[in-house]
């Protein structure tokens, strides 16, 4: 995948965007999902253990977990993109994970907006690839980078651009879909202290704006804490939810301002023992 938010494709018999919200209960449900690579292999290894767990429409949830607890490999089950056959049940706004479903945009880590393409280009893409017309997609990417603070970079290629502008692209891009549940995969995980700050409030004011169903994973447990309705924390080897913490803190949020507020600090230190907790049980 080239494409830091992967734009999936409309399969063949496409569902409107949305289309099944008002139906399903729940945006994402997960039930007893394990997953397991190399199943035929003499080494086998089971990634994900009997995880349960699920989202309301218009939910922001972070999973947090130490490196190799199987937070990716769930959003990829999600996606449709991964190739193991898994146990127990997984479901998007009703419907089993298929690849191309337009209902989930997906934001990675990874800095990889296409280089020849500008910033209004970039946002633009995925709408692009879902056909959106283009007078329409390309007054929607301005808007969404004027909203990420970007409004006078519209003309740059990402050469042009800082670590963080990309990010900010990518924001825009993703949120440029109308995609109702979000995957995001540490798209701030390489950003420096201050950058990450500043896009943690553009994503809150975006998010508030249009409340899509987030899972936002962080190894970042501030972050976490900052962001969420609810935080799952995973324990590692095999990936097993440990808690699931729901987030207390009144929104709208100002993710610097949460810095001087004692309830968040609390919350932070709850997550952090659980933590440790969870690595501890691993390396017994
Ligand atoms: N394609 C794969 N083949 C074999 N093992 C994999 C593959 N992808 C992930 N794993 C293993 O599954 C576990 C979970 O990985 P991953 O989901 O990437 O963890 P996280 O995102 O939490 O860091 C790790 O032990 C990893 O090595
Ligand atoms: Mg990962």
């Amino acid at each position: 995948m080239t494409a830091e938010t992967v734009v999936t494709q409309p399969s063949a018999a496409p569902a409107k965007p949305g289309s099944v919200v008002a139906k399903a209960t729940k945006a994402i449900e997960v039930r007893d999902l394990s997953i397991r690579f190399g199943a035929r292999t003499a080494s086998p290894v089971l990634a994900v253990d009997r995880v349960s767990f699920s989202l309301g429409v218009g939910e922001f949830v972070s999973l947090v977990g130490p490196s190799g607890c199987g937070k990716t490999t769930i959003l990829n089950l999600l996606t449709g993109l991964l190739h193991e056959q898994p146990e127990g049940d997984a479901r998007v706004l009703g419907r089993h994970p298929s690849p191309g479903n337009p209902d989930i945009a997906y934001m990675l880590a990874r800095d990889s907006l296409l280089p020849w393409r500008t910033a209004l280009g970039n946002a633009a893409y995925g709408m692009e690839i879902r056909d959106v017309p283009k007078a329409a997609r390309e007054e929607r990417a301005r808007d969404l980078l004027n909203r990420v603070g970007l409004g006078d970079f519209v003309d740059r290629y990402p050469k042009a651009l800082s670590h963080g502008m990309r990010q900010r692209c990518a924001l825009a891009r993703t949120f440029a879909l109308d995609s109702p549940v979000f995957l995001m995969d540490e798209p701030f995980g390489a950003l420096d202290a201050q950058t990450k700050l500043q896009l943690e409030d553009v994503l809150m004011d975006l998010w508030s704006a249009n409340r899509r169903t987030v899972v936002f994973v962080t190894h970042d447990l501030a972050e976490a804490v900052a962001l969420s309705d609810r935080v799952i924390v995973m324990g590692a080897r095999p990936g097993r939810i440990i808690a699931d913490v729901a987030i207390d803190l009144p929104r709208p949020r100002h993710v610097r301002a949460l810095q001087k507020d004692p309830r968040f600090h609390e919350l932070y230190a709850q997550l952090w023992s659980l933590l440790e907790q969870g690595m501890g049980h691993a390396d017994r």
